[in-house]
């Protein structure tokens, strides 16, 4: 039996949460990587091997389809037994004006960006605690937006998603932190990735928040020991308005 840490890393098949499985690659974690296509991940999967990873195991699966995200919970923690870092990063967002917007986007994405992440706590809680209880502590990074904490216009339902996010992982940490298993919301403006291509025409993708700044963020709050809770992180792009995606 290994002593890595282990990780599970959603959206490990690019943009944020490559980078952030790339971070914990590095220093000799054992990574649970899923995202959607397998192919993807099995390439993300031999580059993890090569950056430093232990075990490297692709759980592919779509956040849209509930009974899938129980299955990646489930696959986890019967492969691993443990996870030291429960990384939420798989995300998707929506452009458009509350007068526009369809019903059926809004529902779309808030099952990817709240129920998802909602499945895959409640089915982890026992892998967690018995992490933190085992080995001291475990963690739970989910990746937000800082339009969850400060409106952006033509991105009503995304920011709302990821302000239920940022709620449902405070009140994850007032019922779990005690038993050593505590949540860190990252909330970043801008980052270049796919995800923000719409936008690179006014905002040169090299102006934006890079990912390695917000894997960054992520392996720090790895790092904390059971008596420290860091509830949410806010990355501003510089400028004269920090409130600003
Ligand atoms: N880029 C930004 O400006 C920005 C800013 C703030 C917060 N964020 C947040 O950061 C997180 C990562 O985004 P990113 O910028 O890295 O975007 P990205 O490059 O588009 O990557 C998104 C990741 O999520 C996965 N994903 C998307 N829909 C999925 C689904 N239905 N089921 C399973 N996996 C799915 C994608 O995998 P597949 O497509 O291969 O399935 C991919 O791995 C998201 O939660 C996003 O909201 C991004």
């Amino acid at each position: 039996m290994s002593d890595n840490r282990v990780a599970l890393v959603t959206g490990a098949s690019r943009g944020i949460g490559a980078a952030i499985a790339a971070r914990l690659a590095a220093d000799g974690w054992d990574l649970g990587i899923s995202s959607r296509g397998r192919e993807a991940l099995e390439q993300r999967a031999d580059e993890l091997r090569d950056a430093g990873a232990g075990r490297v195991e692709v759980i592919p699966a779509d956040m849209t389809d509930p009974d899938a995200v129980e299955g990646l919970a489930a696959a986890h923690a019967e492969a691993f037994g443990r996870c030291d870092a429960l990384v939420i990063n798989a995300g998707m967002g929506q452009k458009g004006a509350v007068a526009d917007l369809p019903v059926r986007r809004f529902d779309r994405l808030y099952q990817v960006n709240v129920r998802a992440p909602y499945i895959l706590l409640q089915s982890l809680i026992p892998t967690l605690r018995s992490t933190a209880q085992a080995h001291g502590s475990s963690k739970v990074i989910a990746v937000a937006s800082i339009t969850g904490v400060y409106p952006e216009p033509q991105l009503s339902a995304y920011g709302a998603t990821k302000a239920a996010l940022i709620s449902l992982c405070e009140t994850f940490n007032l019922e779990e932190s005690l038993n050593g298993v505590s949540a860190t919301t990252i909330a970043p403006g801008y980052v270049d990735t796919d995800m923000s291509d719409w936008l690179k025409d006014k905002i040169p993708g090299d102006e934006m928040i890079t990912v390695d700044d917000v894997a960054t963020m992520a392996h720090a709050a790895t790092q904390l020991s059971r008596f420290a809770v860091l509830p949410n992180v806010i990355l501003t792009r510089p400028g004269a308005n920090l409130h600003r995606a």
